[in-house]
């Protein structure tokens, strides 16, 4: 049989945006360093990603699964079939795939930051589900998002799993689901999102500092991918990987922690890092149901249902745009 063409992705670049480049210099530069948690995502952190997800510690992917298995007719009864699957953040698809015999999309459109690691997962998936129209896009969707003509309008399913959702600041998180919210037409097509859940802080920091050290090599990653994009000079054996659970803010934070006084050089300009100083790099916020259903209805999605694992640790919700 011949195989279907495969589309590349499609490279969808805002123009507000601000480059990778200017975006890490700012963020190194500030009073508090920092590295948005996109740059994980070259291709060795999207497998580390992967690996990370097959943790032990690490229980979101398996127990929204779980919720994704055990739920799946109630959940294709809350979102039909024919749907326009936009996966936001897809990855290596796997998500998105376990649904496509409940759910059937007419088109599913999967959105990734890491081109290579997108164009590599949907090849195999094309042929996998040959007659599902696929239309691959690599973007950077946490600041702007431009859908472009290729993609249906019609019955859109916002996909976003993992709880992805948490790397965002509240406000950001807010405005990404308004987002979301205005790129569909009123009363048609929905959300379905995955979110982490409150719970014991032993649970918590375990899962985020795991006894190989796979987060910690995820997070030293991002200096490596960091001084290929702005060739800087970090050496990943001056810095440490810190993860706690702030209770407070309901968040993890990942941070990178140097080792020794150190200098950091990148074209045109240094910094001095003190022994001990540190690099934020990540937030991830877990959430309670009130959190869920007051940010959803605030961005005008309503309707909401909600699926949970039997310790309720996580939660995949269905929201409709109102
Ligand atoms: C992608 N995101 C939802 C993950 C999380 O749990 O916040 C990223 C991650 N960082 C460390 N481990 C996993």
């Amino acid at each position: 049989m011949a195989q279907p063409a495969l589309i590349p992705p499609h490279w969808e670049t805002p123009a507000a945006a601000p480059t990778p480049s200017d975006e890490l210099i700012a963020g190194l530069s500030a009073g508090q360093a920092r590295i948005s948690p996109k740059y994980f995502y070259d291709a060795l952190g999207s497998k580390l990603f992967e690996a990370i997800c097959d943790l032990p510690e690490y229980y979101p992917t398996r127990t929204e699964a779980e919720i994704f298995g055990a739920h799946q007719e109630a959940i294709a009864a809350a979102v039909g079939t024919g749907c326009t699957l936009i996966d936001l953040g897809a990855g290596n698809c796997a998500k998105a795939a376990s649904l496509f015999g409940a759910l059937q999309p007419r088109q599913y459109v999967p959105v990734d930051i890491s081109a290579e690691f997108l164009h590599q997962s949907v090849q195999g998936l094309q042929r996998r589900f040959p007659a599902i129209p696929m239309q691959p896009l690599a973007m950077d969707f946490s600041a702007t998002l431009v859908l472009p003509q290729q993609v249906d309008e019609q019955r859109r399913l916002f996909f976003y799993p993992g709880s992805s959702l948490g790397n965002f600041d509240p406000q950001q998180a807010l405005a990404f689901l308004r987002r979301l919210r205005a790129a569909l037409p009123a009363d048609d097509g929905g959300l379905l999102i995955g979110l982490d859940l409150v719970k014991q802080t032993h649970v918590l920091e375990a899962a985020y500092d795991d006894t190989l050290g796979v987060t910690a090599a995820f997070n030293l990653n991002a200096l490596n991918h960091v001084n290929r994009l702005i060739d800087a000079d970090f050496n990943a054996r001056d810095w440490r990987h810190v993860a706690f659970y702030n209770a407070r803010s309901q968040r993890i934070e990942m941070h990178l922690e140097a080792r020794r006084d150190l200098i950091v050089r990148w074209p045109g300009a240094r910094r001095t890092f003190h022994q001990g100083e540190r690099i934020h790099t990540e937030y991830s916020h877990k959430f309670s149901e009130q959190d869920i259903l007051g940010l959803l209805e605030q961005a005008g999605f309503g309707g909401c249902r909600m699926w949970f694992d039997a310790r309720r640790w996580f939660a995949v919700c269905h929201a409709r745009a109102r």
